[in-house]
């Protein structure tokens, strides 16, 4: 599942989100598809000028992920998540348009 969310059309900028829900589907890279595929709609379609999203910062597979379509580490939220018995930060990611060549 792929989310586009807090769209803001004044500052051209949105917030994007990914789930694969099925086990037996991830590893074959229809996330990256999914991915590739909504981004260039927000860019193409929607004349965004920027796409962000948060993950945790121990989320290593996400953010493999989000590297390879472009997306830059901006910003770490410190202590953001109680998560496992204890606080983990949050990574702040985002694309321009200007950046996305795929
Ligand atoms: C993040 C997530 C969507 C990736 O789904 P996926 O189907 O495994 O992803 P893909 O097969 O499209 O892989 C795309 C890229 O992700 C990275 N990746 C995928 N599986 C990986 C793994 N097990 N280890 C390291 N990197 C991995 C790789 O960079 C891969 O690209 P490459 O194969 O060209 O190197 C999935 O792991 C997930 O749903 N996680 C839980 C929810 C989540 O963390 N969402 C993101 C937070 S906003």
């Amino acid at each position: 599942m792929i989310g586009l969310m807090n769209i803001d059309h004044i500052n051209k900028n949105v917030e994007i989100g990914i789930t694969m829900g099925e086990k037996q589907f991830a590893g074959k890279g229809l996330a990256k598809d999914a991915m590739i595929s909504a981004i260039r709609f927000m860019f193409e379609q929607q004349n965004m000028h920027q796409v962000y999203l948060t993950t945790l910062q121990n989320n290593h597979t996400a953010i493999k992920l989000f590297e390879s379509v472009g997306f830059q580490n901006i910003a770490i939220l410190p202590e953001r998540v109680f998560c496992n018995n204890e606080y983990t930060g949050m990574l702040y990611m985002s694309i321009k348009k200007s950046d996305f060549r795929l």
